[in-house]
């Protein structure tokens, strides 16, 4: 059972953020947290930009901070998810001995999208778009989740 869910990126201020306000708006009784593969924003809020453009869609992200991925994180959650293939190596990067929880990208909830990463809004500015991913995947992460 995965009732402890982690959601990853580089940031820690657009992607995953957006993707645990998502999910936890969705399905509440999970636990959920999310972590940068980077230390740059640790204690920031999610990115105003990301933030304004979950909030047209009813997801409030205000309360969220971003902290560091660290090897304990493969102990505390039970299921990690990555948003591009660099935050996986980075995270299998850290993965402790004998630990088998399972790191997947959050796109893999998505096949139907036919995208292999969530591109990074930061960058690419497209916050809609990104959200639109993520939200096509939490979909698909719910209906596995229960099974
Ligand atoms: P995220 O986006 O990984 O989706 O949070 C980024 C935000 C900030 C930076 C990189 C990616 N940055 O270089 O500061």
């Amino acid at each position: 059972m995965s009732h402890r869910i982690l959601f990853v990126c580089l940031g820690n201020i657009c992607r995953s953020p957006a993707a645990e306000g998502v999910f936890r708006a969705r399905a509440p009784h999970y636990a959920t947290d999310s972590a940068g593969t980077s230390g740059w924003h640790i204690g920031d809020p999610p990115y105003g930009p990301m933030q304004k453009a979950a909030m047209v869609r009813g997801v409030a992200l205000g309360d969220l901070r971003a902290r560091k991925f660290v090897a304990e994180d493969f102990n505390r959650f039970d299921l990690i998810l990555g948003m591009d293939a660099d935050n996986i190596a980075n995270i299998e990067d850290l993965r402790p001995e004998g630990s088998d929880t399972p790191v997947r990208l959050l796109t893999d909830f998505a096949p139907e999208t036919g995208a292999d990463h969530v591109p990074d809004p930061y960058y690419t500015r497209d916050f809609d778009g990104a959200l639109d991913l993520i939200e096509a995947a939490v979909e698909g992460l719910a209906a596995h989740l229960r099974g």
